[in-house]
This record gives structure tokens, sequence and C-alpha cells, in this order.
């Protein structure tokens, strides 16, 4: 199935953690690592977060406007039962288009509620989400934000094909059951992918700016 470029953005620990046993807020990384979360959303035709990530930190998944961004992306909001909380900040702030993702919603849903509210609502794989977003809505480059759960939907899927990480060397948060960039540690994946270090930025505060770009074999 066709889908977008697909690249993913976190913030880790020294120890590999993308949050605290109880997913607090990511909130241990410098001001430049917002800096470079901006640029690399200014790539994105599309934002896309788990649900649990848009409210654990409180998101309204857009570029500053004072950064005047050509057009902001649309914001892609996962969620199995597609329930959402309509007075989320997302829901009030402006931005791009609002797409809401339930996959495994109930016969009864009723999506009426948030597209009232502006939104479009999809209820389908992810799979097939990503296709939609690249046929349908012209999205060329997807840049998922968290959390950890989503994205080993999506490394379940091989669909990652950048990883951008803000490596906190200043931090260690432990604690076995704290969520990586593939949510909690667990079951391997189906098959390894394989990355390729394409950025190394070491700072002067103790954090390091790293990209990755998959490795394809041609088939
Ligand atoms: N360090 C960083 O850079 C960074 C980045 C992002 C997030 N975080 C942190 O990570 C924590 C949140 O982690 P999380 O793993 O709970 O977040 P998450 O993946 O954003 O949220 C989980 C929720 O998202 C929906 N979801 C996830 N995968 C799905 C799938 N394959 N299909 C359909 N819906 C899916 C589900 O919503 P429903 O319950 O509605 O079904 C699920 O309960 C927070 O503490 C946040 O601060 C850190």
């Amino acid at each position: 199935m066709t889908r977008p470029t697909v690249l993913i953005n976190f913030a880790i620990t020294a120890d590999g953690k993308i949050s605290t046993v109880n997913k607090d807020p990511a909130q241990f990384t410098s001001p430049r690592d917002l800096q470079r979360l901006l640029e690399i959303r200014g790539r994105a035709d599309a934002l896309m977060v788990g649900r649990g990530t848009l409210e654990a930190d409180n998101m309204s998944m857009t570029i500053p406007p004072e950064l005047k961004p050509p057009r902001q992306p649309l914001r892609c909001i996962a969620s199995h039962a597609g329930k959402f909380d309509l007075g989320h900040k997302v829901f009030h702030s402006a931005g791009g288009a609002i797409h809401l993702l339930a996959t495994t919603a109930p016969e009864d849903y009723d999506p009426g509620l948030y597209e009232a509210a502006g939104a479009t609502v999809h209820r389908c794989s992810i799979q097939e989400f990503l296709h939609i977003l690249a046929t349908g809505h012209q999205v060329r480059t997807l840049l998922c934000e968290g959390g950890g759960t989503l994205v080993r939907t999506l490394a379940e899927l091989d669909a990652l094909d950048e990883i951008h990480l803000t490596w906190a060397g200043h931090t260690l948060l432990g604690g076995a059951e704290a969520p990586t960039i593939t949510g909690p540690l667990g079951d391997h994946l189906p098959a390894s992918l394989e990355f390729e270090l394409t950025h190394f930025e070491p700072l002067d505060n103790g954090e390091c700016f790293l990209s990755y770009r998959r490795k394809r074999r041609p088939s």
C-alpha cells in the first residue's frame, strides 16, 4: 500500500526511556530539543500522535505562527475506540485539519460529535489510514511524535523511515516498566529493522542529536 515517508522524533534518556513509569509528560530536554522538533515538524505534511501522548503532553500539534510556516501540517490522532476529549486544547487551537483515527470502534460508534467539531474521522487500520493520507490528502511526509505504543505498531508494520532522537545524557529515569520509543520493554518485533546513522551532533549541554534512516535491501 502507498504510504507517506514516516519520520519519528523522540527525546530519550541516557537509559533509553521516553518517559517515567507513570508516563509523566516528557520534559527532560533543553529548549534546543524543542527547536529541533519544530524544524523537523516543518518538513511534515502531517503530524501523528497516539491519544496517550496528546493528553500527557497537552499538545496543540502546531508550528508556532511566529515561525511563519508556509502551512500547518495535518493533525492526526490515533485511538482504538475513537473516544476523544472535545475539551482538549487541540480542538480549540488554530492549526492543520484534524484527522481522528479509530481502529477498532464499536458498531454503534457515532463520529458525528467529532465531525461537528470540524474533524474528519477515519474508521480503519493504521495501514489503511497511512494510505488514505498519502493518496487522498497529499501527505508525502508524516511525522509521528509518539508515543511508544503507537510507534511499536509502526515498527511492526515496518513503516518507519527515519528516526530522530535527542539523547539526553544528563538524565536517567530507570524503571523496567518505563516506556522506550517502541513502548514498554517486551516481545521482540516480528523482524529486526536495520537503520543507518545519518546525523550525529553532540551538544555542549549533555545532549546529542541523532538521526537514522531505514536501510532497505533491494527485494
Ligand atoms: N520523550 C519523548 O519524546 C516522548 C514522545 C512522545 C510521548 N512521550 C511520552 O510517552 C507517554 C505516552 O506513551 P503511550 O505509549 O501511552 O502513548 P501513545 O502511543 O501516544 O498512546 C497510547 C494510546 O494511543 C492510541 N494508540 C496507540 N497505538 C495505537 C494503535 N496502533 N492503534 C490505535 N490506537 C493506538 C490508543 O488510544 P486509545 O486508548 O484511545 O485506544 C492508546 O491507548 C507520555 O508520558 C508522553 O509524555 C514521550
